[in-house]
């Protein structure tokens, strides 16, 4: 089973969910296609047929957290899926690795599926500190999790900047050893950064990797069903 998200951020619109409604071709037994609009759009979303996801959720169940949503409330609107800990919400929102494991365990608790997020800043990546860095994340934000992971090299997202395929395998292998050698409960390692219709392909080859993160190309109708045709 391969996994292709696409992460809209904060982009699209009703419309747009109606566009891949009549441009995407999913039937492929293999493939979970899975879409991740902004909150206000996961009901049409869930409406028009789509496996779907949310971008985040809250670490608590009820109360007074003006704004946010419970991974309940997702659930009840026929959410599948949640992101946690997007780099962009841990840079912006101040996400720490406990916060994004309090959040995959209200989603599991409802029923659903965390879909977490690791990944090294640029910084990282140049000191060589990437391995060390993604260990510490994975560990702490997946520990007790069933779900699913998406390596993100931080300094790869938005940026048409990516690793090299022998990089992103590499770190793959290195992530699934982590995951057998700690005992954690996730199931997929898929790769996110960069991915578009063009590059998917050898990405998708990659042993190990169950599956693509989308951002930017996710919002491209013709350019995602490219990604998603990638899939042999
Ligand atoms: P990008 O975003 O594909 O636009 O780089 C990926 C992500 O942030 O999940």
């Amino acid at each position: 089973m391969k996994y292709i998200i696409g992460n809209w951020k904060m982009n699209g619109s009703n419309q747009l969910l109606q566009e891949m409604k009549n441009t995407l071709i999913t039937d492929n037994s293999e493939l979970s296609v899975i879409i991740c609009p902004p909150s206000v759009y996961l009901s049409e979303s869930v409406r028009l047929g789509f496996t779907t996801g949310a971008q985040d959720c809250s670490a608590y169940d009820n109360g007074a957290y003006t704004g946010e949503l419970s991974a309940k409330m997702l659930s009840e609107m026929g959410v599948k899926y949640v992101i946690v800990g997007h780099s962009e919400r841990r840079k912006n929102h101040n996400e720490t690795n406990s916060l994004v494991n309090a959040k995959a365990k209200k989603v599991i608790k409802n029923g659903m599926t965390p879909i977490i997020c690791i990944g090294e800043t640029a910084n990282n990546y140049e000191a060589e500190k990437t391995k060390e860095v993604l260990e510490k994340q994975l560990k702490e934000s997946s520990k007790g999790i069933k779900g699913i992971l998406a390596y993100e090299p931080i300094w790869a997202i938005g940026t048409g900047r990516t690793p090299t395929m022998e990089e992103v395998s590499n770190i793959i292998t290195f992530l699934k050893e982590k995951i057998k050698e700690n005992d954690l409960k996730i199931s997929a390692v898929l790769y996110g950064g960069s991915v578009n219709g063009i590059d998917a392909e050898a990405i998708l080859e990659i042993e190990n990797l169950d599956g693509v993160l989308v951002g930017g190309a996710s919002l491209k109708p013709t350019e995602f069903q490219e990604i998603i045709d990638s899939v042999k």
